[in-house]
């Protein structure tokens, strides 16, 4: 990249960062929300939500558990307006709901704001002047002072505005816009005299917001100048700091998390990112971190894929596959190993329902926040291993495969993947399963076989089997049933072998009861499975024999047979 000499750090970082933030680890309780997707995120929409498309969303917020909703920039057009309207006019803001709207510090803007707002019960009037060294310098081409002034000027309209708006319990917001790239002293001098303009007293609160309206350094120094503002703004009472990051660098919840551990008590953002360029907090994100760490987020995202569609529709946006939480593949294993850990993980948890949440790979539960759970988390292609197949398998289908079956399982779906060039549904498992384990008529089939008892433990078998075209009638004994079938068989066909592994388990219950058998045959120090299903474990045992033994012959035996 030959003009990195273009660039420098465009940031102001506090001398001396008392960074008291850094040695706090956990944010230990939900901070006051402030969902701005009907304003910053709407605003940055390639089309724009109608009235219509706000008043969904702006439910959707409500359903959600947000308190503070950034409504709009009513002076920006009438659609803006006309919202503002619609929500006080028809009642449809909640008693704990408050509204936000946002205004410029010019007179007409700030007038036509207020007259928005004229008959809610409640709202927080959202200024903003920006104060950054590029925007003096560049934008207004004027000095500190003029700069500061104008923030003044913006102030003192909206506290006359408020003070005439009779019955709206009015709060009101400053947000030093460009914070990020002004001088620390110049942004707390800058607020120090909006505050002194508001004097917020006791049921008189005011907001200030620190934005990194554009993010230009790594999280800490954001939470550097927000403890840098919090420690400057000293004795001053009933004010209220709030942070609203954005994402040029990927950092926006991190710079959110950072602020609420250096103090800020108050965050606005938007689900799932939205907002100008690349996006601003994403209150989905923060909320189910505090939720994955024990802390109640204070907003329901219990049906996560609900709200996505719905902000996929009212917005035309769409949720990346990868979004933390929200993404479909965000709690999706595809890898052997990571499926491996997660099935290990959820089979101890069931066996210790009341440990705390642990389980590899998986943040959370994604059943709390209605997202695929359990065995669907893990789904199958090439890179998966006989851990993750089996056990959707299991889950699909009732089959505990012993552990070596698993791994030769696992090759088998692997390859299979691989050539398919796609991803393998359960139903997919559970047809390759049967066609490579259970039994094929040929070259052995058995017609029948009966069973007695000799002195002691001992069985004896009189089996009927057909090998290769050629009826027999063989017989053995053992110290089981299997181990007498097996023995017939070496009496009476080609085979050296001898079983390696035996599993069988109850499939379901009832009048229709099965058991699934599987067998492992040694040839050669190779191990060959088959898989018996039947209502009778005994025929099950000896078909999964049979198949164990068709496999090998058929995959390295007497191939030149097979039909
Ligand atoms: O990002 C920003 O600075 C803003 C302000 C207008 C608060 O959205
Ligand atoms: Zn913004």
């Amino acid at each position: 990249m030959k003009n990195a000499s273009k660039y420098a750090p465009g940031f102001f970082p506090p001398e001396n960062p008392s960074a008291d933030w850094a040695r706090r680890s956990r944010i230990e309780r939900a901070p006051r929300w402030c969902a701005i997707d009907l304003r910053d995120g709407n605003q940055a929409l390639p089309t724009p939500m109608g009235v219509e498309q706000k008043l969904e969303y702006f439910k959707l917020l409500v359903a959600l558990g947000y308190k503070e909703i950034e409504v709009g920039f009513p002076a920006a057009s009438d659609t803006e307006f006309g919202f503002v309207r619609r929500l006080i006019e028809d009642d449809l803001i909640p008693d704990d709901v408050t509204i936000q709207v946002i205004t410029q510090a010019r007179e007409h803007i700030v007038q036509r704001t207020f007259a928005a707002i004229k008959g809610a019960k409640r709202a927080i009037v959202h200024l903003y002047t920006s104060v950054s060294k590029a925007w003096r310098e560049q934008v207004f081409g004027k000095s500190r002072d003029e700069v500061a002034d104008l923030a003044v000027y913006g102030a003192k309209l909206c506290r006359t505005c408020a003070k005439l708006n009779d019955g709206c319990e009015i709060t009101l917001e400053y947000s030093p816009e460009s914070f990020t790239g002004a001088e620390p002293d110049y942004s707390m001098e800058v607020i120090d005299r909006v505050l002194d303009a508001w004097q917020p007293e006791e049921g008189r609160e005011a907001i200030v917001n620190l934005p990194s309206t554009v993010s230009l350094a790594s999280p800490n120094i954001f939470a550097n100048l927000v403890e840098y503002i919090l420690k400057n703004l000293g004795a001053r009472k009933f004010v209220t700091l709030s942070v609203h990051p954005h994402n040029d660098r990927g950092t926006a919840v991190a710079e959110a998390e950072l602020a609420l551990l250096a103090g800020a008590q108050r965050v606005e953002g938007c689900l799932f990112g939205l907002g100008e360029r690349a996006g601003g907090a994403d209150l989905v994100t923060l909320a189910l971190n505090m939720y994955s760490q024990g802390v109640d987020p204070c907003v329901d995202l219990s049906d996560l894929p609900a709200v996505r569609r719905r902000f996929e529709r009212l917005t035309g946006m769409a949720v990346g596959e990868r979004q933390p939480y929200a993404g479909e593949l965000a709690f999706t294993a595809f890898s052997g190993s990571h499926q491996d850990a997660i099935a290990k993980g959820l089979k101890w948890r069931a066996e210790h329902p009341n440990i705390k949440w642990s389980v590899p790979y998986l943040t959370l539960d994604p059943a709390d926040i209605g997202e695929r759970a359990g065995a669907d988390v893990i789904r199958i292609n090439s890179q998966s291993g006989g851990g993750g197949a089996a056990f959707k398998l299991e889950h699909a289908y009732g089959f505990r495969l012993p552990k070596g079956m698993k791994h030769d399982f696992g090759a088998e779906v692997g390859s299979r993947s691989d050539r398919l060039e796609r991803e393998l549904t359960a139903d997919d498992l559970h047809r390759i399963f049967m066609a490579k384990y259970s039994p094929k008529p040929y070259p052995l089939r058995l017609i029948d076989c009966h069973f007695e008892r000799g002195g002691g433990e001992r069985i004896y078998t009189a089996l009927d089997c057909e090998y290769k075209g050629d009826t027999l009638r063989l017989r053995g004994g053992g110290n089981g049933r299997l181990d007498a079938v097996a023995a017939a068989l070496k009496s009476g066909i080609d085979l050296d072998f001898k079983i390696d592994d035996y599993e069988e388990h109850a499939l379901s219950s009832g009048s229709t009861a099965s058991a699934a058998a599987y067998v492992g045959v040694d040839v050669g120090g190779k191990i060959w499975w088959g898989v018996g299903v039947e209502s009778d474990i005994i025929f099950a045992s000896i078909n999964a024999l049979f198949a164990a033994l068709n496999s090998y012959i058929a995959g390295g035996g007497a191939t030149e047979d097979r039909q």
